[in-house]
């Protein structure tokens, strides 16, 4: 029997959601993570028919990597930053590798009409794998734009060079295409856009945005995308150098995933030698498959199922008030402070001398809260509590708001910061806050071996980070990375090409 008011409700289900999104709608996602097959040193710029050698051996592997993810089930496969042709290049020894890569807005399936826009054999490939598997294929590869006197910002060469993201739809069809807006500082070989550009498409599997490695320190586009233009979930290629205790990939991606309460699909490059490993496919509410390999010399692939549109789904977390917890308590005691350096930033610690506690550690405006109790009070182990309240000027300036609870690298005081790998104390419980200025905060939580802890903690809507029952595996780092992005600098033009 259907009665008025049950057809009333869904009536007004399909005027408010839309016929075809459902809360429960979920589909399969693809990460790999590639070992790049890097060009010799050279200064001099090879034949283009050497480059394009090159790039089909690289994307020979990232073509069975699409096949294998498709046989699972995979609507779509991000593979990562630089992952066709590497990074080592000067601008000049670069321009082999590029192509002109036209506005999507062309309505172009490069694998049905290859000679339409010039030579573009890597567009031209990359759309047939998406079109013969019927995946949606997420590539990073260069973009080559003619300029000239009539643009005062036009390099001297003529061109622009851009770090480009692509999509190609299942059916082959380009879809979209970004331009890194946030250059590493050793990617000379490349100019930024003159304003960022926030790329999204839509599926029947949900919204996506775009951006790529650095951008995902700061504002534009990366959070744009997911405040202004709602995307569902942000593909992303890096070439990601892990460091820690809090910008290790899998860790700090994670984190981003959950902080803007949104998916990630972040696909790294793995280099050992250059500490580029950690890829993985995150939800809201914690990471669905990652992969962290410091040791092999192997690619990965990833393969997880994931909520389409998050934000609708049952397990969505609640909003969070970063602050309100710790600007409603009293704060705890503070105990003997001392400063010690992270990753260049100079930090107010506190030494966890006792098996529990409860203790507050502030600089500046931000006062961190921890209460804590360990398994046991190892010996041969040291953890502080740090607070970490201004501006990060190495290697990029960005503004941070930072709470920690880390181990230190020995029982000397003077290693707290450093790089740690290995613990073995184990927390029963702990209970993580700070008074953030700002509503970006990144939670992270690190155990032994680089793991992450998915499920092993909450956020709760007063901004605490707790764990009730304890982890899983020792603690290296728990961590509330806080972004105040009002206090950023301009976005900075030094690296663009006409200096360089
Ligand atoms: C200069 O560049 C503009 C824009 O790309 C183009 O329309 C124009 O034809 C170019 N002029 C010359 C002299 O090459
Ligand atoms: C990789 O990480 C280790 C440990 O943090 C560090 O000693 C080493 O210098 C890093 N290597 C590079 C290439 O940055
Ligand atoms: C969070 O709570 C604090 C304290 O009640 C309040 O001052 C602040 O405006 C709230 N922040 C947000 C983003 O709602
Ligand atoms: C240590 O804490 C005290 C407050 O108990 C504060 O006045 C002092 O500035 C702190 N020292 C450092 C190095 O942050
Ligand atoms: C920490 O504070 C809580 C109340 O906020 C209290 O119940 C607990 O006993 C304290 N723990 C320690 C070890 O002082």
């Amino acid at each position: 029997m259907l009665s008025f008011a049950s057809l009333r409700h869904v009536f007004v289900y399909i005027l408010l959601v839309g016929p075809r999104v459902f809360a429960s709608d979920k589909y399969i996602a693809a990460v790999y993570e590639h070992v790049v097959m890097l060009p010799g040193i050279t200064l001099k710029p090879v034949s283009s028919e050497e480059a394009l050698k090159l790039m089909n051996k690289n994307m020979d592997i990232l073509e069975k990597a699409v096949k294998g993810a498709a046989k699972q089930g995979a609507r779509i496969i991000v593979t990562p930053e630089d992952g066709i042709y590497g990074f080592r290049f000067t601008r000049e020894a670069l321009y082999p590798y590029l192509e002109d890569i036209p506005d999507p807005q062309v309505d172009w399936i490069p694998c049905t009409a290859p000679e339409r826009f010039g030579s573009t054999p890597v567009q031209e490939r990359l759309s047939c794998l998406a079109r013969h598997n019927s995946i949606y294929v997420v590539a990073n590869i260069g973009d080559k734009k003619p300029c000239n006197h009539t643009d005062s910002k036009c390099p001297s060469d003529g061109h622009y060079q851009y770090n480009t993201n692509v999509v190609f739809d299942s059916n082959g069809k380009l879809v979209a295409r970004y331009h890194k807006f946030n250059l590493f500082m050793v990617e000379h070989q490349f100019d930024f856009p003159q304003e960022p550009e926030f790329v999204t498409f839509s599926t029947d599997f949900g919204k996506f945005g775009l951006f790529t490695c650095f951008d995902i320190l700061f504002h534009d586009p990366a959070v744009a995308l997911v405040s202004k233009h709602h995307v569902d979930t942000i593909l992303f290629p890096t070439a990601w150098m892990n460091v820690l205790p809090h910008l290790t990939a899998v860790e700090f991606h994670s984190a981003w995933a959950m902080g803007m309460q949104v998916n990630v699909l972040a696909s790294n490059t793995h280099s050992c030698d250059l500490n580029m490993t950690g890829s993985g496919i995150y939800a809201p509410d914690g990471s669905r498959a990652y992969h962290y390999d410091a040791e092999s010399k192997n690619g990965h692939l990833l393969i997880a199922e994931l909520y389409s549109h998050p934000s609708l789904s049952p397990t969505h977390p609640s909003s969070v008030n970063w602050s309100l917890y710790a600007t409603t308590i009293k704060p705890f005691p503070e105990d003997h402070n001392f400063t010690g350096l992270i990753f260049f930033d100079e930090f107010t610690f506190s030494e966890l001398t006792k098996e529990a506690g409860n203790f507050t550690v502030c600089q500046k405006d931000l006062c961190c809260h921890l209460s804590y109790k360990m398994t046991e009070k190892r010996e041969d182990e040291v953890y502080v509590l740090g607070a970490f309240d201004g501006l990060h000027e190495v290697e990029g300036q960005y503004y941070l708001q930072i709470c920690t609870l880390l181990k230190c690298g020995s029982t000397d005081l003077k290693t707290c910061g450093q790089s740690v790998t290995t613990a073995h104390t184990h927390f029963d419980s702990f209970s993580l806050s700070g008074t953030f200025s700002t509503n970006y905060v990144f939670p992270e939580v690190l155990l032994s071996g680089v793991q992450l802890a998915p499920g092993e903690f909450q956020v709760l809507s007063d901004g605490q980070l707790i764990s009730q029952n304890g982890t899983s595996k020792p603690v290296l780092t728990v961590t509330l990375f806080g972004r105040w992005y009002e206090k950023d600098p301009p976005h900075l033009h030094i690296y663009s090409s006409r200096i360089l």
